[in-house]
């Protein structure tokens, strides 16, 4: 066999397949367009639809190299030779078209005659009575028959999860050769080991699972295989694992070269090098396919994939974050054929290096934390690490708990999970009661019914925001009925619409829906289902019935509104990109009627001068008044000049693409002012950050923009009637006065501390402590940290010269301020005045610390400090160094 790089092999699968006639598609994003799956897990996924007989297939035969993410056993990756968290997945697909007899026999074809495996090495597995599979494998391939090996429902029967398209399968396994064997008796076809790898399952996907696992025959017989590109390369390559093939080895080399490191040296320092090489990969390609990091969903992962790798680093003695030092040697391999890497480098860059600081700064805190209560544990006997620990680590650490779990586990202990799980339900819900309440969802699966009856609802924009539809369904606290009365609140269906349904960031739009018969103001348009138009509605007066024909009325003043926000939402998007640079990357946005909102990729808070520069862009080009140009194209051309687009959308469909000519272009499905001039004026009114590498823009536009200005102008003009000063002394004046406040307050402390001052004695407590120390306790209400400090002095000096140990506090409004001091004598004696404030600042749910001899610190809640007395004593008293 012909040593091939891996590039290679990718390339021959595909042009093997084009030549039986199938398309081949680039590979899809991570990201699937499926609510069940966090990531695409397999070659098939993007084309679910069309296995399900949902969507008419474009083609009926398809090849892909696909880009997949599977976590499910994220532990196991780096301590086998073959789990990755990130692969590409090599597949043939056809959709009622050939079957069983040509995926058999051109997979043979492929593996033996183009790759150039021996036949004799390859054996075969089938389900235990497909008898059409073994004909295939037997009598037109010549498989002899004691390679033939059947199998039951557990090995050859592949389902994508509990629910969709499955079907039985037939796996085909290449000998490595005894070498390979774990030596066992009965080592065979189907052990587990190394010997006979698994390197291509051909799945006949005949069924859709459905939830109460009924298998239902699918109305086509469709092919669909995953052959996995590292492994297959590892055999080509003739080496162990799949991290020695090319397609990782500069991975491996330089995470070897960062540890200082050879590989095969030990277990340990292995491990942590595939793990790096597996996760960078991650990392590169999920920030690559718009994912950020976060505390759930896929954002949850990347971190947690990110923080992995980062951690094996420092087992390898790395201490600084050294992810970036990996991303050209991905981008060298990977770039050919996924140019996102390439077309999304600065976002990648900016991201990792943001997020890796974030953990570096965590990781310190974090792990002394662990690692006290890994030692308490330890010396109590007791083997496992509270929930709530493990909480307080992924709360205020960022630990996420696998890493928690792995670190403790490492040391033979486990984790409370399930004591994890309740802390974090109680945070969410907390959450929840704290935001605002979220539009009710109607639940149920009425919609999915009645989208699959209605299709999708058409848009109708032809007159001015008005129309007649008929009413094709309607819909009360999710069941189906058949009229809404006066006063009712539910849901109506049309069979065209001239309302805007909230999708892609716009909102949906309102108006009103009568007939002879009654009127029902529209408060909202969402989209349900696929492409389902849900139009919800109170009932003003009369009735709506089920086949009635209405007349329909948005209301367009809003909706120019909303018109006006979303174009401006584009000018904003371009003119951050040239002020900022090319990294910026929109990653939401909220169109409605009063204000716009755009978060987007950036790594620092703009600057004055730099908000000032996008306004001025954006009105430049409302001013030039450019009219829009919108077009339909497909995918490909709308890369071709250059679109903005966002990560979901799919190959081979009818993109919308949105122009403002000779400044931005964007793929968008939304609704848009005419010209730019229509915005009028454009206003910033907030910047602000809303987590890792995001920021967030509040604009508004049009006669919003004005109400802004004459309000400014209006509190302008009071505040000085209010100072007496004219407009432009406003500011000067207001920089006085709050100097003058300063000063007072200065003045106003000066007095407390004298006043205290003369009554210091009294209003302090004292107790002698063993070995003769002596401990002061005192609270003065109202003074700042440095005027206890003061005090502290004086009472130091006042000492009996057996050491002394004193603990201030001042309580102001909901603050506590503590201030701890020790003299040399009492250091000497084994005294902390930082360890003291520490502890004592936790009482408060605050923090501090500092010297031995002086420290402060402080939280909130003033009522705690009662019972602080009693714990200072003890405190001090236990840390005096008996004998
Ligand atoms: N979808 C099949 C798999 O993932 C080919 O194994």
């Amino acid at each position: 066999m012909k040593w091939r790089s891996g590039k290679e092999i990718r390339s021959l699968f595909i042009d093997f397949w084009v030549s039986k006639g199938s398309t081949h598609y680039p590979s899809f994003s991570l990201i699937p367009d499926d609510p069940s799956l966090l990531f695409t897990i397999a070659g098939m996924v993007p084309f679910k639809p069309w296995y399900l007989g949902i969507e008419k297939p474009a083609t009926p035969r398809a090849v892909t190299s696909q880009k997949c993410v599977r976590t499910n056993d994220i532990e196991n990756v780096g301590r086998t030779a073959r789990h990755h968290t990130f692969f590409e997945m090599l597949g043939n697909f056809a959709w009622g078209d050939y079957f069983k007899k040509e995926a058999i026999t051109w997979g043979w074809e492929f593996l033996t005659e183009v790759i150039g495996l021996e036949p004799e090495r390859l054996s075969v597995t089938i389900y235990k009575d497909d008898e059409e599979a073994y004909h295939a494998w037997r009598n037109l391939v010549g498989v002899p028959e004691d390679r033939i090996f059947r199998f039951d429902r557990d090995d050859n029967f592949w389902f994508m999860g509990s629910q969709g398209p499955c079907g039985p399968c037939s796996e085909i396994m290449y000998d490595q050769g005894p070498a390979f064997s774990c030596g066992k008796p009965g080592c065979a076809v189907g052990c587990s080991c190394d010997r006979y790898l698994e390197i291509w399952n051909l799945v006949f996907t005949q069924f859709d699972l459905q939830k109460d696992g009924t298998l239902v025959p699918l109305p086509k017989k469709n092919i669909d295989t995953g052959m996995g590109l590292e492994r297959l390369t590892s055999i080509v390559q003739r080496v162990r694992t799949d991290f020695e093939t090319d397609l990782f080895k500069p991975l491996i080399d330089r995470a070897c070269a960062l540890g200082g490191v050879n590989y095969g040296d030990s277990p340990k320092t292995d491990l942590a090098v595939r793990v790096i090489a597996d996760h960078v990969r991650s990392v590169a390609f999920m920030i690559a396919d718009g994912i950020l990091p976060s505390n759930e969903g896929r954002g949850y992962v990347l971190r947690r994939l990110l923080r992995r790798a980062e951690r094996f680093g420092r087992l390898l003695g790395v201490n600084r974050p050294f992810l970036l030092d990996f991303l050209p040697d991905v981008l060298e391999l990977m770039q050919d054929p996924y140019r996102e890497l390439a077309d999304n480098l600065l976002t990648i860059q900016s991201i990792i290096e943001v997020e890796e600081k974030r953990f570096d700064r965590t990781l310190q805190s974090g792990t002394e934390l662990l690692e006290g209560e890994i030692s308490r544990l330890a010396s109590s006997g007791r083997g496992v690490l509270p929930g709530d620990v493990a909480f307080a680590l992924y709360d205020t650490y960022g630990f996420p708990l696998e890493l928690t779990a792995e670190i403790v586990e490492e040391r033979g202990l486990a984790v409370d999970r399930e004591g994890f799980n309740r802390q974090m339900t109680a945070q969410r819900e907390r959450a929840r009661g704290a935001s605002k309440q979220k539009r009710s969802e109607m639940a149920g699966d009425v919609w999915s019914d009645l989208s699959e009856r209605l299709g999708e609802t058409p848009y109708s924009s032809g007159g001015e925001g008005e129309g007649t539809s008929r009413v094709t369904a309607l819909v009360m606290n999710g069941e189906e009925v058949s009229a809404l009365e006066e006063g009712d609140e539910g849901e109506v269906l049309l069979d065209s619409t001239p309302f805007y349904a909230e999708k892609g960031g716009q909102v949906g739009d309102r108006g009103t829906l009568s007939s002879l018969e009654g009127k029902a103001s529209v408060l909202d348009t969402v989209v349900r289902g696929r492409g389902l138009a849900v139009h919800r509605v109170k009932v003003l007066s009369g009735t709506l019935s089920a086949g009635d024909t209405l007349r329909s009325e948005v209301n367009t003043d809003r909706q120019r509104a909303i018109r006006r926000n979303h174009t401006a939402t584009h000018l904003l998007h371009e003119a951050l990109g040239r002020i900022l640079g090319g990294h910026v990357r929109q990653s939401g946005s909220l169109v409605g009627e009063g204000f716009l909102r755009f978060d987007f990729t950036h790594f620092e808070p703009l600057s004055e001068e730099q908000i000032l520069s996008v306004e001025e862009e954006v009105n430049e080009k409302i001013l030039a008044n450019i009219p829009l140009e919108i077009s339909e194209g497909s995918m490909e051309e709308a890369r071709a000049c250059g679109a903005k687009a966002l990560f979901e959308e799919k190959y081979g469909e009818k993109v919308r693409i949105v122009r403002i000519p000779s400044f931005s272009v964007e793929l968008c499905g939304g609704l848009h002012a005419l010209s730019t001039g229509e915005i009028g004026l454009f206003k910033i009114l907030r910047e602000e950050g809303i987590g890792s590498g995001t920021r967030r823009i509040t604009a508004v536009t049009g006669r919003e923009a004005l109400r802004h200005f004459q309000r400014l102008s209006q509190r302008m003009g009071r505040l000085g009637a209010l100072l007496s000063v004219e407009e432009e002394a406003v500011l000067p004046r207001v920089e006085r006065l709050q100097d003058e406040v300063k000063t007072l307050a200065r003045r106003v402390d000066e007095v407390r501390a004298a006043n205290l001052r003369a009554s210091l004695d009294s209003a302090v407590k004292k107790e002698i402590l063993s070995s003769g120390l002596e401990a002061v306790w005192g609270r003065f209400d109202g003074v700042s940290a440095d005027t206890l400090r003061e005090m502290g002095d004086r009472v130091k000096k006042a000492s009996r010269g057996e050491g002394i140990v004193i603990l201030l506090a001042s309580a102001e409004g909901e603050n506590v301020i503590l201030v701890a001091m020790a003299d040399e004598e009492a250091v000497k004696k084994g005294i902390s005045a930082g360890k003291i404030v520490k502890e004592a600042s936790a009482r408060f749910g605050g923090g501090g610390g500092g010297r031995p001899n002086l420290a402060q610190g402080g939280g909130k809640d003033p009522s705690l400090l009662d019972g602080v007395y009693q714990a200072f004593l003890s405190l001090a008293e236990g840390q005096i160094t008996k004998g």
